[in-house]
């Protein structure tokens, strides 16, 4: 007899019923019911599509259903689907070689684990164990993930309202003020932890000469710099790590979101001079097979289908396109690659309503910044879809 049962789906005032009913909503919802993905677009449960210009919140940087991340996770699950960090596995073997071959140069050994959060944690406890430092300094307007130690190097303190004790011996300093950072950096500081493009913060990138002289302070203080990839790595900002746009070197670097198209995954790349004893740290699911068979073939088609240089070119196209028409409620457009943001000078939750009434999926970034980031595999004629609906609801804005 067959094992096999089909699930009836659910009506979509059945699913609304069991939200409302069952979940504990930390979110708030927008309203659409999604059901499918295709490429850079999403389905409704009425089968109207919508331009994905969020794709997972930088995630699904292949675009939904790509044909060769699902071949990988069908294959994979078919072989092996858990195995502990204390036995030898191929995929997991095979996706550490990719990692470290495509990582900046010098960040030679990884850590795998499951999410952005947890590669924050993980390479906390690194810094402070191989430098026998406590201090880390971090910088203001950046993010970090939500648990204790990422949100105690997040400085934006609603995240931690009403949690109790933080991890001590954090310091927050202004993002691209080298002279605030020096003041601060001493013989006792353990790491400086930077996102060298802040992301959630609104898409701000640190200056060059900024990032040049962190590195030389870090350098003369013994201090380990730790660059937050988790949102910019795997081509999103038109390198393959945001780290190459400033030729730079961190000691350790954080990864997660898209390195897996979807799957929950995380990774610790760290610098031959970091070193953490046997038995200090450690996950369950932490780069487990099935991962790391969909991250290994992440990589290969972004290094094959050279999407970096595709982001590099589909950012520029896009950027031009917002900016080829002036609106009084646009103050700024930041973008590297297709991390885009723009800052307006209005509320941006009702500009976000009204785009998805238009068919087109954004975020925002605090109150009043719009954000861009579709999947890499964007191109021209859906970028002009993206583009004639922020013209139009910034027309309409404009006209009230
Ligand atoms: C730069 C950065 N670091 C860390 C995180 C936390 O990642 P996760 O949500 O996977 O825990 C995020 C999430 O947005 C992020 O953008």
């Amino acid at each position: 007899m067959s094992t096999t049962t089909m699930l009836t789906p659910m009506e979509s005032a059945e699913i609304q019923e069991a939200y409302a009913a069952y979940e504990l909503d930390v979110y708030g919802k927008r309203g659409l019911e999604v059901v499918r993905g295709e490429g850079v677009w999403l389905y409704d449960n009425e089968g109207q599509r919508y331009l994905d210009c969020i794709a997972g919140i930088g995630v699904c940087n292949l675009g939904h259903g790509h044909p060769e991340v699902l071949a990988a996770l069908q294959q994979q699950a078919a072989k092996l689907i858990n195995c502990p960090g204390f036995f030898h596995n191929d995929a997991k073997a095979a996706f550490l070689k990719k990692l470290v071959a495509v990582a900046p140069t010098g960040l030679n050994r990884a850590f795998l684990c499951n999410s952005g959060t947890e590669s924050i944690e993980g390479a906390l406890k690194f810094a402070r164990i191989s430098t026998g430092r406590k201090t880390v300094i971090t910088a203001k307007r950046g993010f970090h993930g939500r648990t204790y130690g990422a949100m105690s190097a997040t400085p934006n303190r609603k995240l931690s309202e009403g949690c109790g004790a933080l991890v001590p011996d954090f310091a927050h300093v202004r993002f691209n003020d080298i002279d605030a950072l020096r003041a601060l950096v001493n013989d006792e500081t353990a790491a400086i932890l930077l996102e060298v493009i802040q992301g959630e913060g609104g898409v701000y990138p640190a200056d060059l000469e900024y990032i040049r002289a962190v590195r030389q302070l870090c350098d003369e203080q013994g201090a380990l710099l730790i660059v937050d990839e988790v949102q910019t790595g795997f081509c999103r900002t038109g390198r393959f790590f945001a780290c190459e746009h400033y030729d730079l070197r961190p000691d350790i670097m954080t990864l997660a979101k898209a390195i897996a198209s979807g799957l929950p995954m995380g990774a610790i790349l760290v610098a031959d001079h970091v070193q953490v004893p046997m038995g200090r740290h450690g996950s369950t699911f932490g780069g487990n097979p099935l991962v790391c068979a969909v991250a290994t073939r992440v990589i290969e088609v972004l290094e094959r289908d050279n999407l970096a240089a595709h982001a590099e070119a589909m950012g520029a196209y896009f950027r031009a396109g917002l900016e080829a028409r002036p609106h009084a409620q646009v103050r700024h457009i930041r973008q590297r690659g297709l991390m885009i943001g723009v800052e307006l000078k209005i509320k941006a939750k009702p500009v976000l309503k009204r785009l998805m009434e238009l068919g087109v999926l954004v975020m925002t970034s605090g109150s009043t910044i719009l954000r861009f980031l579709p999947a890499l595999t964007i191109q021209p004629a859906e970028i002009d879809v993206a583009v004639a609906a922020f013209h139009q609801v910034l027309d309409e804005e404009d006209a009230s």
